[in-house]
């Protein structure tokens, strides 16, 4: 068997809606046809489905962040508090507007930024603080939230990876000032690329829609801010529209399939599974991710990896590796001399997500299962 470690479903509506905006002639980021207007469609369903009022329609999860920095006036020299453990993304919006990243280590429990080391690093420059929701568990916000509010320093939630995941009852992405969205192929609602920016701020709105679009106002060619072209554009809307439709039963697939995952491989000695959450917490499980102990389990995680790929035609993904690690960060000085972030460090050695696609088969999950449990016999 072959199983990838994560392929996009393709959306029942995907081929009518894109067909329907090619047939009426709307296919940029501008449309004047309300039965067509998937951008439309998109942005006000999203932002509704996330609990809040606006939303903006974007290329990328990468360019909803990078806008979302811009939107708070976040200018060079300013510091911005973000996770070790994340992808690059979250790191980049801060770098792209001139601002410096400042890293704070992971909670060994959620693998999200550590709520507790928070304050720490905060100082007079810190403008905002950007939390990313790790592979659909969410930060523990209350904490965050309350040292933000404390020091009047806005968040930008990166839900990238949290479209459906749920704390103490409200949608990741709802609650800090901004929430940011990816739809990249591998995300639970997919465009193959594009991204969405929420807020409940009008005036938080009115300026990332502003600054996505060049800067464009009134009169039309004169600028009051150099703006961005992150425009999504019509087509890529009625794709992702198509996709969002099902969001409801893909956040379900992922949480079925979670569970079938833990049910599987409870009680492995050297096998961490993901954090579960509670009643008031879903894990909406973007990408299901494992700890391989080397010492307890026989064999590291990567000869793991490698082995479930060889022997067993199973893809898998290492977790992501430290940003106070990166060479690009390094090179251009944005790490501190003797930083340190053990936990983020341990989640690298040991973190690999299995095949996480949102339609994959209970026997595929199955066998994925056996083959670790085989490796684990055999050493
Ligand atoms: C945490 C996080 N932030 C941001 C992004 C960037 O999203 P995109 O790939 O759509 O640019 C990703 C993408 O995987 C991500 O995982």
């Amino acid at each position: 068997m072959k199983i990838p470690v994560c392929s996009p479903v393709i959306p029942e509506n995907a081929k009518k809606y894109v067909c329907n905006a090619i047939d009426r002639n709307w296919v940029s980021s501008r449309c004047l046809d309300e039965e067509v207007n998937y951008l439309k469609k998109l942005e006000e369903g999203f932002s509704q489905y996330i609990g809040v009022r606006f939303g903006t329609a974007v290329t990328s999860g990468t360019t909803a962040l990078d806008l979302a920095v811009a939107a708070l006036g976040i200018v060079p020299g300013d510091e911005v508090i973000v996770p070790d453990f994340t992808m690059i993304a979250t790191v980049s919006a801060v770098i792209h507007n001139g601002a410096v990243p400042v890293f704070v280590d992971a909670d060994p429990g959620t693998w999200c930024m550590d709520a507790t080391r928070i304050e720490e690093a905060v100082t007079e420059k810190t403008r905002a603080i950007i939390p990313a929701h790790i592979y659909g568990y969410p930060c523990d916000m209350d904490a965050i939230m309350e040292t933000a509010e404390r020091h009047g320093i806005p968040v930008i939630e990166d839900a990238a990876e949290a479209i459906g995941t749920v704390y103490k009852g409200k949608m990741a992405g709802s609650i800090g000032r901004i929430g940011c969205f990816s739809f990249y192929a591998n995300k639970t609602v997919t465009s193959g690329e594009g991204g969405m920016l929420v807020t409940d701020d009008e005036e938080l709105y009115t300026k990332a829609a502003m600054l996505k679009d060049q800067g464009f106002g009134e009169p039309r060619f004169i600028h009051e801010e150099i703006g961005f072209n992150f425009r999504m554009n019509n087509l890529t809307a009625a794709y992702a529209f198509a996709s969002f439709e099902e969001a409801g039963e893909y956040v379900k697939s992922k949480i079925r399939n979670a569970r079938a995952y833990s049910e599987l491989l409870a009680g492995i000695d050297g096998i961490t599974l993901p954090p579960r959450g509670g009643d008031d917490i879903v894990n909406s499980y973007w990408m299901y991710g494992i700890l391989i102990d080397e010492r307890q389990f026989g064999l590291s995680k990567t000869e793991v990896r490698k082995r479930l790929k060889e022997e067993f035609g199973v893809d898998t993904r290492d977790f992501f590796y430290p940003m106070h690690k990166q060479p690009a960060l390094l090179k251009k000085g944005f790490v501190k001399d003797g930083s340190s972030m053990p936990v983020s460090w341990r989640l690298w050695e040991k973190g690999m997500y299995l095949p996480s696609s949102t339609d994959i088969r209970p026997e595929e999950i199955k066998y994925t299962a056996d083959a670790l449990k085989r490796l684990k016999k055999r050493g």
